[in-house]
């Protein structure tokens, strides 16, 4: 049995190598072309070495983890990259890790990625990604992850999003985001536990999101009715203040005009004392 694994092993191994994988050069070579990389993070990911990113599970290219001759994992995380998602990483069919947190990237997340049937991470967070959470992510019924904290994404979080039952990180946090928070994915338990798989620190720094796990909106309302009881306070308080004072101005210039006598009479005293 152990001999028949082994040779299964030897035989996939084998079998890989040098052969070069279309859909992963494609994928590999249009994400080069998208992203920008002023560091030169990414130096040896070069035409070449598209055709032929993998040895079996050897990578050629940094950030890249092979298995079976397929990328199936891509991270680069902190490098300073700036520029777009290309759509064809869509070609990296074996893609289970994407990780490209704590960049510059702007744009979309291409739609396209719903048809990495096999991802289950996907961090894109920290970065300047702009336009709406595509819906059609719900279709990688395999995403356990789903970080996109700190972007510029807008829109709503799709109810589908809520039918990913692997899903156990959810950050969306620090975004443009508005409308109700799905309930799929509010009334979401973690395991054992009983208590929300979600917390609000998952959606918190949105503009207009609302609903459970976040606290009441009512809190919104009344900040803002307490801004214009404020305003109109010290309006009040003002208009009162410059009364008092326009008030008392007068009174002493009308004490002024009176003032010559009374202090002539003083200083007539003064000097028997
Ligand atoms: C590319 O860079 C990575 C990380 O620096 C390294 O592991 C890999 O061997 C390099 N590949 C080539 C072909 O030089
Ligand atoms: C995503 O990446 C960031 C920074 O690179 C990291 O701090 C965070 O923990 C990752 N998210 C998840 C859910 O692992
Ligand atoms: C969450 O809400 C959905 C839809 O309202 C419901 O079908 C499901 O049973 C709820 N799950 C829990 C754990 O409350
Ligand atoms: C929210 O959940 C995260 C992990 O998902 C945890 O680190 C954090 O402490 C929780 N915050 C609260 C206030 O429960």
């Amino acid at each position: 049995m152990a001999g028949m694994a082994f040779l299964l092993f030897l035989l996939l191994h084998l079998r890989s190598p040098t052969v070069a994988d279309p859909d992963d050069e494609r994928c590999l070579f249009n994400l080069h072309q998208s992203l920008e990389d002023p560091n030169g993070s990414l130096r040896n990911w070069t035409k070449s070495t598209f055709a032929s990113p993998c040895n079996g599970f050897t990578s050629y290219l940094q950030g890249a983890t092979c298995n079976n001759g397929r990328v199936y994992k891509l991270s680069l995380p902190n490098l300073s990259l700036s520029g777009t998602i290309s759509p064809f990483l869509s070609n990296c069919t074996n893609l289970q890790s994407l990780d490209l947190s704590s960049n510059s990237i702007s744009g979309p997340i291409p739609t396209s990625l719903s048809s990495l049937l096999n991802l289950a991470v996907l961090n894109l967070s920290s970065n300047r990604l702009s336009g709406p959470i595509p819906p059609q992510l719900a279709f990688c019924a395999y995403l356990n992850v789903i970080d996109l904290h700190s972007n510029e994404l807008i829109g709503p979080i799709p109810d589908q999003i809520g039918l990913l039952v692997r899903l156990s990180a959810f950050d969306v946090s620090y975004n443009r985001l508005e409308g109700p928070i799905p309930v799929l994915l509010s009334n979401r338990t973690g395991v054992g536990s009983g208590l929300p798989r979600f917390n609000a620190s998952s959606f918190v720094g949105n503009k207009d999101l609302y609903g459970y796990p976040l606290p009441p909106m009512r809190g919104k309302g009344l900040s803002v009715l307490a801004i214009v009881g404020i305003g109109l306070g010290s309006g009040m308080l003002s208009l009162v203040l410059s009364f008092t004072a326009v008030c008392i101005w007068l009174r002493v210039t009308d004490q002024g005009t009176s003032m010559p006598g009374e202090e002539g009479k003083i200083s007539h005293l003064m000097p028997d004392y």
